[in-house]
């Protein structure tokens, strides 16, 4: 256990033995800190999308196929001209030093260097966006940025991002501000860790902060502009984050967008929005395979995975289940949480006749209803 200001993180560094990944939650609670498990678990207000986010992956059901004459499913895929070993990619999720006393490093070593995935690493890590490219020893990277109200502190992320060999700039714009997060008020959650990106904004380097007044230095307003903005400062492929409509979805392409992230935040946002699965065939249908789509929010399952890819995504990211396994055993521990995923999802591949990635994005789903 490392002790920082007070908060104690974890420095397990073990494989899991994992039966699924809903039950990693409340191992992960009894060693992540109750403030910090309370910020990483929670959604906004009732929760009512959160719980909706998982619940939806029942609204469509996919079509067994036997006499399929395949064996040993192939997970591996491209995005954006990135191989990749598996479809299944880790969220960009904020201040994982609450998780682990590694944090993004852990993560970058165990969820992507290891299991030949993609990762994305939040504008609010807990580590620097060099180190953790580093510690990912060349496996392909995300940085997700949070844009400020300060154009010239956007540029200095954008250049750290560019400089530390970033393949893409994930772009959220979901949190303009933050959800009604009730598990902080009631823990009067401040961040105990530094976030060292945040040293030029307004919020200081995050320490002793809530998440309110770090987004207080974001910008609240982002338009189809800055996606331009970005692509042209950085010369990479812009990948807007947050996306819950299709014409949300058209508007970022109009904009120059090289991929949709169909999300919402994993309930912690908007509450009273659908499901993130519930929106995913619209979106696809409207983007027309014109860019790749990730897709997250509420994906615990490998049937979970297979179905948000036969509704269209091209990636899918996990993650809360991540950063428990960050807690529960390091960069070991989160390489366990990815090789369940990808276990769960051959499975599934086997049993749906699916033998690539491919023909999983052409499976049938049936019976998508919408209510419950
Ligand atoms: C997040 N998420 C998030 N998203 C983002 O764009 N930048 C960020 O810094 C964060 N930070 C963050 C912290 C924590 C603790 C959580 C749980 C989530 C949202 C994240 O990228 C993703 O959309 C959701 O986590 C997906 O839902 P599940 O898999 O957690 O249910
Ligand atoms: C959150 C922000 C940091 O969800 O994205 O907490």
């Amino acid at each position: 256990m490392t002790v920082v200001n007070g908060y104690e993180q974890s420095d397990a560094e073990k494989k899991l033995n994992i039966l699924n990944l809903p039950s990693l939650a409340d191992e992960a609670k009894k060693i992540i800190p109750t403030g910090g498990y309370g910020y990483i678990v929670g959604g906004s207000e009732d929760e009512w999308t959160l719980a909706e986010n998982t619940k939806a992956f029942n609204h469509a059901q996919i079509v067994p196929k036997a006499l399929s004459n395949i064996d040993s499913p192939d997970l591996s895929t491209n995005f954006l001209g990135i191989d990749l070993k598996t479809p299944i990619m880790m969220a960009p999720t904020a201040a994982q030093g609450l998780a682990h006393s590694q944090g993004e490093k852990d993560t970058a070593r165990g969820g992507v260097a290891a299991v030949g995935g993609l990762m994305a690493q939040s504008t609010y890590s807990s580590t620097s966006i060099a180190d953790t490219a580093a510690a990912g020893n060349g496996a392909p990277q995300l940085f997700q940025l949070y844009m400020s109200k300060d154009w010239d502190f956007n540029k200095s992320l954008l250049d750290e991002a560019k400089k530390a060999g970033v393949k893409g700039i994930i772009l959220t714009v979901d949190a303009t501000v933050d959800g009604y997060r009730e598990e902080d008020i009631i823990n009067n959650f401040q961040f105990p860790i530094p976030m060292p990106n945040l040293e030029k904004y307004s919020a200081g380097d995050g320490k002793g902060k809530g998440i309110g007044e770090i987004y207080a230095s974001a910008a609240q307003k982002i338009s189809e502009d800055d996606v331009r903005r970005i692509a042209e400062y950085t010369d990479l492929p812009v990948i807007v984050k947050g996306v819950q409509s299709p014409e949300d979805a058209l508007r970022a392409i109009g904009a120059g967008a090289a991929a949709i992230y169909v999300s919402n935040h994993g309930g912690r946002q908007l509450n009273g929005g659908p499901a993130s699965f519930d929106v995913l065939p619209a979106i696809a249908k409207a983007v027309n395979k014109r860019v790749p789509i990730i897709f997250d929010s509420g994906v615990r399952r490998g049937s979970h995975a297979f179905k948000a890819l036969a509704a269209g995504a091209d990636l899918v990211a996990f993650g809360r289940p991540v950063i428990y396994g960050l807690a529960l055993g390091g960069a070991e521990g989160v390489q366990s949480v990815f090789e369940q995923i990808d276990h769960e999802l051959e499975i599934i591949m086997q049993l749906a006749g699916t033998k690539t990635i491919a023909d999983v994005k052409h499976a049938p789903l049936t019976h998508f209803n919408y209510a419950d």
